[in-house]
């Protein structure tokens, strides 16, 4: 970590990203594990702590600065109307800065939004460096198998030192061979930047103000220009289209599925598992194949998840098992089992060893210690208690087309298959209730609800009305008679 916090960081982020090819999403607001890469850049920023946290925006700037206000209120929005370059674009941050009375007194780290695998720790290293060299300016750096594209770093062939940064587009034949690039991230004197800034010029292929021609300015002012190169250079890919926006989710992907194996969860297949950057876990958990953990969702100790499974903002107990399940904003209790192929809604919320089986789609409910609902069933809006099983089959009805009733079901009760339990209604402690019933009518604790209509049986109706078919054989033989006489 930087011994002192930084003055200011300037997240840029007003560019177009044209080749998201998106007809309405800002390229910053694409996810990767569940944070927007504006929010990556904005989460390592925090790391540092610094003063001033701003984020320069522009094209479909009323979306980016909506969703900063919403999930990053510390940061300072700052618009950059009209995109006229990397220069251009910290020279307004530092202005809206002044202009609003705020004088910046130390390193200014400047990073990009659009790449969301540098750390806070990446940040911080280059902003020890700058301070511990007393650079003017330092970039962070990177040796890469392929260069196209990046600025390259021009060295000072008698001594070494960094001298510029020359554009892909402005770069000679022999300056194009040069794998040591710009990662597009600095840390400056917050002095020398301002005054640097007011120097760069548009005289180059672009047209724009060039916020890498600082460094060239900072050197010819006899300023010391520093490079710290990446600990990988992976960590510096910044987005421009979705094949690299696929390539971060992977590598960053990779990372998080690693550390969770170094905290303790075991993950059987680290490729087809997905995490997101807020999920939390404790040892022994076992994650098996197929399975996407998203947004808060945490891992109690020693449960298992999966496979083929999604879990969002959903809490799984100590112990419990979940398998063949997709869970959003439920809470499975300690040693619960969920599957395989259940389905848990938002308000879902399993007591500790309760069962939720097969085929069942359960919303708004809590079901109490011990209860089951193993086969086949809808339950919304109900509460179930402690010890009770629902029969296969069971819905609680809790729609009536225009409003929604709750089903209260008492504890140790045994319902039958195939009932419809239809809301609002309560079934008292203890309770049975008759498989195929309709229970519209509160059943009191310890009865047994019946409502089906008395079964009758017509003798012969098969020879009759069915004669010559299958049926009619299968039953004539079992009357031990020759039977079914074939038609015509
Ligand atoms: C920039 C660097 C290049 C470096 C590369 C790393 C310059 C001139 N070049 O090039 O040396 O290797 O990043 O990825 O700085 N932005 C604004 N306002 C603008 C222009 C850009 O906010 O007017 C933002 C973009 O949204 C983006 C970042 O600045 O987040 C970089 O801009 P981009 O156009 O992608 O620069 P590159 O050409 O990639
Ligand atoms: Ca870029």
């Amino acid at each position: 970590m930087s011994a002192n916090s930084p003055a200011a960081v300037i997240v840029l982020a007003a560019g177009g990203g044209t080749r998201m090819k998106s007809n309405s999403l800002p390229k910053v607001l694409h996810e990767v594990c569940g944070r927007s890469l504006v929010g990556h850049a904005v989460a390592a920023a925090e790391e540092l702590a610094p003063e001033q946290l701003v984020v320069v925006v522009g094209h479909l700037r009323e979306k980016v600065e909506a969703h900063l206000s919403a999930h990053y209120p510390a940061v300072r929005a700052v618009v950059q109307a009209e995109q006229k370059g990397t220069g251009h674009a910290v020279r307004t941050a530092l202005e809206a800065l002044a202009a609003s009375g705020v004088t910046l007194d130390g390193t200014v780290v400047v990073t990009t939004g659009d790449a969301p695998l540098l750390t806070g720790a990446t940040l911080a290293s280059l902003a020890t460096a700058h301070e511990e060299q007393g650079n003017g300016v330092t970039v962070l750096s990177a040796v890469v198998p392929d260069a196209f594209g990046y600025g390259r770093i021009l060295r000072d062939e008698a001594d070494g030192a960094v001298a510029a940064i020359v554009e892909e587009k402005d770069a000679s034949y022999a300056q194009r061979a040069i794998l040591e690039i710009n990662s597009g991230v600095y840390a400056f004197d917050a002095k020398l930047l301002a005054d640097a800034l007011s120097q760069v010029t548009t005289d180059n292929v672009q047209g724009e103000e060039y916020l890498t021609d600082t460094l060239a300015i900072l050197r010819g002012a006899g300023h010391r220009v520093g490079a710290v190169a990446a600990a990988d250079h992976r960590d510096i890919l910044g987005i421009n289209d979705r094949v690299q926006l696929a390539q971060a989710r992977r590598l960053l992907n990779d990372r998080l599925v690693e550390q969770a194996m170094r905290e303790g969860v075991t993950v059987v297949d680290p490729a087809s598992t997905w995490l997101d950057v807020q999920v939390t876990y404790e040892p022994d958990a076992v994650v098996l194949p197929n399975t996407q953990l998203q947004g808060a969702t945490h891992l109690g100790e020693g449960c298992e998840v999966g496979p083929n499974s999604t879990l969002r903002d959903t809490r799984v107990g100590a112990g419990a098992h979940v398998s063949n399940t997709t869970a959003d904003r439920a809470e499975v209790g300690e040693s619960a089992s969920v599957g395989p192929y259940a389905y848990l809604r938002p308000g879902a919320k399993l007591a500790r060893k309760s069962k939720v089986g097969t085929y069942v789609e359960i919303k708004n409910s809590e079901l109490g210690e011990g209860a089951k609902v193993p086969h086949l069933s809808y339950i919304g809006d109900t509460t179930i208690g402690e010890g009770t099983n629902i029969g296969a089959a069971s819905v609680t009805v809790n729609y009536d087309g225009v409003n929604k009733h709750r089903t209260v079901i008492g504890a140790h009760c045994r319902t039958g298959s195939d009932n419809m339990f239809i809301a609002p209604v309560t079934v008292g402690d203890g309770a049975y209730t008759a498989a195929g019933s309709v229970i519209t009518n509160d059943v009191p604790a310890g009865a047994l609800g019946v409502s089906r209509a008395q079964q009758r049986n017509i003798d012969g109706w098969v020879a009759r009305k069915r004669p010559g078919t299958s049926s009619a054989q299968a039953a004539a033989a079992a009357a031990g008679v020759a039977g079914g006489a074939s038609e015509g």
